[in-house]
């Protein structure tokens, strides 16, 4: 049976116009959810998520504070503007745009960001608090993965899940949101033995390495389910995932195309942890 394709596109467009009509009702309270997004230099890829970012903000009738700062702004600049950025009552989600230049510590400058006001979900508290499993801001790309799974009535209960990659941004968290919702969960890394075996017994895999096709389609269990994170360029204008996608969807039973797929929810899902921290700060108004 052909795989069901998971429409990211689709599914981030559902989330964004119930992201604007919640906006509409904060707003009637008198709040308005802003976003700030500081963006260190010109790397085009940024410069290009910074400004999709922006368009959907204004969009969904959130407020949008842009700020573009030169390659060479000293640490102390950077700083200075997100504690104006903390105490600035308009403003509900502050982004950092990763990379940051070399000369910047950028370990200091997610920890400065308030962790109240943290989209990204990156602030050391709030990555503890995901781990003991108290609410908080939830990163934005593993965040998508679960309102993905969410959306196809997948149960995570019991399940094997088996999560190829460890970053901080995506495999680490992604593993504990699995965990949370009572999966069997395998983290994965370089350093694994047999990779294909392990991936072998998964209910769900979910890639997030960074490496053109290197997950193969008859590794894939009958009826499992993909999550493909990866996008990866090759050639000029070809984009793949971690996934041999034609392969593995002659196996799955679902699986999320690239691109199109994870992509489109990651903006989103930082839309969505906006407006639930202008949300909390509604709440604590009212009381
Ligand atoms: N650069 C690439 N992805 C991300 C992300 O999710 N957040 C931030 N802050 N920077 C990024």
């Amino acid at each position: 049976m052909a795989a069901q394709i998971i429409d990211g596109k689709a599914i981030a467009a559902k989330v964004r116009s119930r992201i604007a009509g919640q906006v509409e009702q904060l707003k009637a309270k008198g709040i308005t959810p802003g976003l700030a997004v500081v963006l260190v230099g010109d790397d085009p890829a940024s410069r290009v998520y910074v400004g999709m970012k922006k368009k959907m903000c204004l969009e969904l009738g959130m407020h949008s504070s842009d700020h573009e700062l030169p390659a060479d702004t000293s640490q102390a600049k950077l700083l200075e503007l997100i504690d104006q950025l903390n105490a600035d009552e308009r403003i509900h989600g502050i982004l950092v745009q990763l990379p940051l230049p070399a000369h910047i510590d950028t370990d200091q400058v997610l920890e400065a960001i308030s962790p109240m006001k943290d989209a990204d979900g990156f602030h050391p508290y709030n990555v503890g608090r995901l781990a003991i499993g108290k609410p908080t801001f939830q990163p934005c790309t593993p965040y998508g993965v679960m309102v993905m799974l969410e959306e196809i009535g997948y149960d995570l209960q019991g399940k094997e899940v088996v999560v190829v990659g460890r970053s901080n941004i995506v495999g680490k968290p992604v593993a504990l949101m699995c965990l949370a919702r009572h999966a069997t969960v395998t983290i994965c890394h370089s350093r694994t033995r047999d990779l294909a075996e392990v991936v072998r017994r998964a209910d769900v895999v979910i890639a997030a390495v960074g490496k053109a096709e290197m997950v193969k389609g008859d590794w894939i269990k009958p009826g499992a389910v993909v999550i493909d994170v990866g996008i990866n360029r090759v050639g000029e204008k070809k984009l793949v995932g971690d996934v041999e996608y034609a392969a593995a969807a002659e196996r799955a039973s679902a699986i999320t195309p690239v691109p199109g797929g994870v992509g489109p929810m990651t903006i989103a899902m930082l839309l969505q942890n906006t407006l639930e921290s202008a949300q909390r700060t509604g709440n604590e108004a009212s009381r």
